[in-house]
């Protein structure tokens, strides 16, 4: 999971930034000046002055204001309208920024925009994101340019939406809002002790968007364990037993999700985490905790202790966590392996489908093929990492046994999808059943 707060003045440029930041790295891009943008906007239309506290005040408990998003786009609605550019006149800004010197409005705004950061990867533009909203972001960039250049950028972008105004008058409605916006008492527009200043008066768009890229990249590189491990142990692993990926760009760079593989041998877990760009947390038998340097290792490497004799309360509870912290939890629903047979023949388990219901995030079903269905030195392992499959085409409704079972069956066909069996019958839902193990 990751937070980027980007903050600045007016006319920097943040929000269209912002905006190509969260696509690139498919992330949600939160625009929290368009809140402030609503307030100020209602409070104009019912004749207040906007730099009038009590008088706002008086008006706060009449104001319902909804943030939600749909296919990723940030929607407000004010008592249930989205207003769309209406928000965006000067006028508008003008009061906005009074409005958002009144404590009590950023009272009123301040849980609504860290729930969103809560639960979901987001790039936040305002003025107090890194300072207020998101201290403990990963990433705090302060974007500023002259007030020249951000005046030509505001003037341009406003003749642009057919709005008549001079450069001038837009160049000292932006100094009066810079001040306003800064030496306010109340979360003034100021940079994070830990932000990165980034000046883009002469920088291109695109300028702007690699720089900010590559502090992203840097700020959120693992230095972990499980890092250092996999740079000793992933390059001779992929070459001596010839692992090849197909599907990264399926990988969700950085929300929490979980994994579901068909289960050969131990080493899937290696041959998927020597492909996968992110790190991964493993679900572990508790047995193997106690096996003198694996025990070590599913403790250094954070892997979740299960216990497979009955219904492990505390390893659910302990899974759901880290899918909602935004981690890759890597599941083998099959629980045995069975090398050498193909997956759809097997039965499977529905924790994680249950898992994926209480954390609310995605599945990515993946398919591991041995050539022969068993490992050996040199032989070629294939991974493939498939579409992942959202929270809602999982199907839950209120989730339960029923439903787990449906999105298990859902999730596993996926995974045999990605593999080679064609030549095997159809797949038929909930007709699997367990192969019978040949008696060594
Ligand atoms: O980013 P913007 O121009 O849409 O913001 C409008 C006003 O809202 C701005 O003048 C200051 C205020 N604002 C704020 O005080 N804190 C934020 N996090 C975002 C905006």
């Amino acid at each position: 999971m990751v937070r980027i707060a980007i903050d600045g003045p007016g006319g920097a440029g943040k929000s269209s930034l912002a905006k190509r930041v969260a696509s690139e790295l498919g992330i949600i891009y939160v625009d929290t000046g368009a809140l402030y943008r609503n307030i100020g906007l209602f409070v104009l239309r019912r004749g207040v002055d906007p730099k009038d506290r009590e008088g706002v005040c008086a008006l706060l408990p009449e104001i319902t204001l909804e943030l939600k998003f749909e296919n990723g786009r940030q929607v407000i609605l004010l008592s249930g309208v989205d207003e769309g550019d209406n928000i965006r006149t000067p006028e508008c800004s003008m009061a906005a920024s009074a409005v958002s010197a009144i404590p009590e409005v950023r009272a009123f705004l301040l849980e609504m925009q860290r729930e969103t950061a809560r639960k979901k990867s987001v790039i936040m533009d305002g003025r107090d994101i890194g300072t207020v909203i998101l201290p403990d972001a990963e990433v705090k960039i302060f974007l500023t340019a002259s007030p020249e250049a951000r005046a030509e950028r505001r003037f341009k972008e406003l003749s642009a939406k057919g709005v008549e105004t001079t450069y001038e008058k837009v160049y000292s409605e932006m100094v009066e809002r810079d001040k306003n916006d800064s030496t306010r008492d109340i979360a003034p527009c100021v940079p994070a002790d830990d932000a990165v200043l980034l000046d883009n008066s002469k920088l291109t768009e695109e300028g702007s968007l690699k720089k900010v890229l590559k502090i992203v990249k840097k700020k959120t590189k693992p230095h972990n364990f499980y890092s250092r491990a996999k740079i000793i142990v992933a390059p001779p692993f992929r070459f001596f037993m010839r692992v090849k990926a197909y599907g990264l760009e399926n990988v969700p760079k950085y929300d929490g999700f979980v994994i579901c593989a068909n289960h050969i041998a131990a080493v899937d877990v290696i041959s998927i985490g020597a492909v996968c760009p992110r790190q991964l947390t493993c679900v572990a038998k508790k047995e193997l905790f106690s096996v003198p340097v694996i025990g070590w290792l599913c403790r250094k490497l954070g892997a979740v202790r299960i216990d497979r004799g009955g219904a492990d309360v505390g390893a659910i509870k302990a899974s759901i966590k880290a899918a909602e912290d935004g981690k890759v939890l890597t599941i083998f629903p099959q629980g045995h392996r069975y090398p050498g047979v193909n997956p759809i023949t097997t039965p499977v388990h529905s924790g994680a489908a249950l898992i994926a219901y209480h954390a609310k995030c995605d599945v990515v079903p993946v398919c591991i093929n041995v050539k022969g269905g068993k490992y050996g030195f040199l032989k070629k392992v294939e991974v493939h990492f498939g579409k992942p499959i959202s929270y809602s085409e999982l199907g839950f409704v209120n989730g339960g046994r029923q439903e787990y079972q449906d999105a298990t069956d859902k999730i596993f066909h996926a995974v045999c999808a990605l593999g080679d069996y064609e030549s095997l019958p159809k797949y038929i839902p909930g007709s699997r059943k367990a192969p019978k193990r040949k008696k060594k």
